[in-house]
Parts: C-alpha cells; sequence; structure tokens
C-alpha cells in the first residue's frame, strides 16, 4: 500500500524552487490531480510548470494581503494547502530594524493566516475535509544568535498551528506544522557564514548531516494524505536529532 493524494487539489506557497519545489514534485507523483503553486519570482514558476505535469502557476506577492484576498478567493476549493513560502536573513543582535520585522512577519507569519483563513473558508463552504501543513522550523524551538526575528517568526508558525488546528478540528481540517533543521536549499545553504561554520553545525547535529528536500517532502506528503487522519496540532522536528 502507497501513500495516495489522488485526485486530490492542493495549494503550495512559495513552489518555484527548494523545499516548495520538492513537495510539488512528490505531491504530483503521489497522484494530486492539480497543484496550484503560488510564488513572487515568475521565471521559476514558468520553468516549474513547464517541468512538472498538473501544476497551475499563480504569481503573487504573498506580502501583500489584500492581493492575496483577491487572487486567492478566484481558487476553487482545494483539498490540501502546503503554507511554505518563507523568507530568512541575518539580524544582527543591536542592529534589528523596523523593516527586519515586518517584511519577515509579512510573509512567515501574516500570509500564513491570511492564505489558511482564505483556503479553509474554502474547503468548508465546500464540505472538504482537508489537510494544512505549515512550514516552521526548527528555530522555533531552539534560539540561534543573529536569528532573532527569523526565530521568533517561526515560533508564532507553531502557535498559528496550534489555534487553527483547534479551530478547524470540528469541520473535519487538520493542521499541522513540521520543523526542519538546516535543509540543502538556497536558503538552508545560506545560515551558515562558511564551511568552518557548516561544520560546526553538522558535529552539533546527532545524525551528523544536514537534511535534503525530498527528506521534508515526503513528511509534508504524509501529513496531508489520509495515514496521518488523526494527528492534528503537531508541530513534528524533522532536525537529524538537534533538538535532544
Ligand atoms: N532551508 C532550510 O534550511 C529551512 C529550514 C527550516 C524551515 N525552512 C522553511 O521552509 C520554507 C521553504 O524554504 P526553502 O529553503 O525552500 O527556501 P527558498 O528560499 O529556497 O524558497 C522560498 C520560496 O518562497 C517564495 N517566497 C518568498 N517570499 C515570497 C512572497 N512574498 N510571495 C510569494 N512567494 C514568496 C520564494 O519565491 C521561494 O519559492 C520556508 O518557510 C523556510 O522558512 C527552511
Amino acid at each position: 500500500m502507497e501513500i495516495s493524494l489522488h485526485g486530490k487539489t492542493v495549494l503550495v506557497t512559495g513552489a518555484s524552487r527548494g523545499i516548495g519545489r520538492a513537495i510539488t514534485e512528490t505531491v504530483v507523483k503521489a497522484g494530486a490531480s492539480k497543484v496550484y503553486a503560488a510564488c513572487i519570482l515568475k521565471d521559476e514558476l514558468i520553468k516549474l510548470s513547464n517541468e512538472v505535469p498538473n501544476v497551475v502557476p499563480i504569481h503573487i506577492d504573498l506580502s501583500k494581503w489584500s492581493e492575496t484576498e483577491s487572487k486567492l478567493k478566484e481558487l476553487e476549493a482545494v483539498d490540501c494547502l502546503v503554507n511554505n513560502a518563507g523568507v530568512l536573513w541575518v539580524t544582527e543582535p543591536g542592529s534589528i530594524t523596523e523593516n527586519d520585522f515586518d517584511s519577515i512577519f509579512a510573509v512567515n507569519v501574516k500570509a500564513v493566516i491570511n492564505v489558511t483563513q482564505i483556503i479553509s473558508a474554502k474547503m468548508i463552504e465546500a464540505g472538504k475535509k482537508g489537510s494544512i501543513v505549515n512550514l516552521s522550523s526548527i528555530t522555533a524551538k531552539k534560539s540561534f544568535p543573529r536569528f532573532m526575528i527569523y526565530c521568533t517568526s517561526k515560533a508564532t508558525v507553531d502557535h498559528i498551528t496550534h489555534n487553527f488546528a483547534l479551530e478547524l478540528a470540528p469541520k473535519g481540517i487538520r493542521v499541522n506544522a513540521i520543523n526542519p533543521w538546516i535543509v540543502n536549499t538556497q536558503m538552508g545553504n545560506a545560515v551558515p557564514k562558511n564551511e568552518a561554520e557548516a561544520e560546526m553545525y553538522r558535529q552539533h547535529t546527532p545524525l551528523g548531516r544536514f537534511i535534503e528536500t525530498p527528506e521534508i517532502a515526503k513528511v509534508v506528503l504524509f501529513l496531508l494524505s489520509d495515514w496521518s487522519s488523526a494527528i492534528c496540532g503537531v508541530t513534528l522536528p524533522i532536525d537529524c536529532g538537534l533538538i535532544l
């Protein structure tokens, strides 16, 4: 027996590259009939829809609340949502600006709330018992110097996950989050300052390595599918043991 999303429709935000692209490819392989790929990067989005079947591109800046509302309100009710889009940059201690806070929270936090309430309202209206997965981070549970605003935004994602899980469970909609440690993507590779720091991080990771995007996508597929039908409101580390 294999995990299947046969005939299901899925919306993946930030689908153009990295973890979002791996999730998109994985859910299509698992039988999803249509994947709405929402992303700010137009060229990468076109490339994705040329290379992966069943992908419908949505060019969107999720940091813009009203633009997001008007574009996503056009969509049909989907079965599954993955809130994957995110941004990360260093915020040096003592030099954090209002723009750092507003810009990181606009994508990592506000967009998750905005997209989830638009999409879940459509699921409820259509009577769909949907599944929603949020991309949090192990930095929600463990603090890292120089990344305070990113860490705080992801801790908020964990809380948003718990709240939405409680609010939507009575409608049969499950909401969960995953909390990865460094994944080999453009974002993940920018976290260590240099190879020496990357090696230090690997040595502090019990499994002694970072994570590949398919290892994330497979867990997301599990959480989207009926195989996880009793899992509701978890924030699941995928961290090679870092948190131990
Ligand atoms: N890579 C890691 O080490 C790691 C670890 C833990 C959690 N995460 C989380 O996983 C998610 C994906 O990370 P990734 O490594 O694939 O990053 P990435 O930078 O490779 O991809 C991020 C995606 O989000 C999209 N995006 C960013 N801002 C957007 C906006 N305003 N509107 C629409 N789309 C926007 C980008 O276009 C891109 O497609 C993020 O939420 C990230 O915080 C990543």
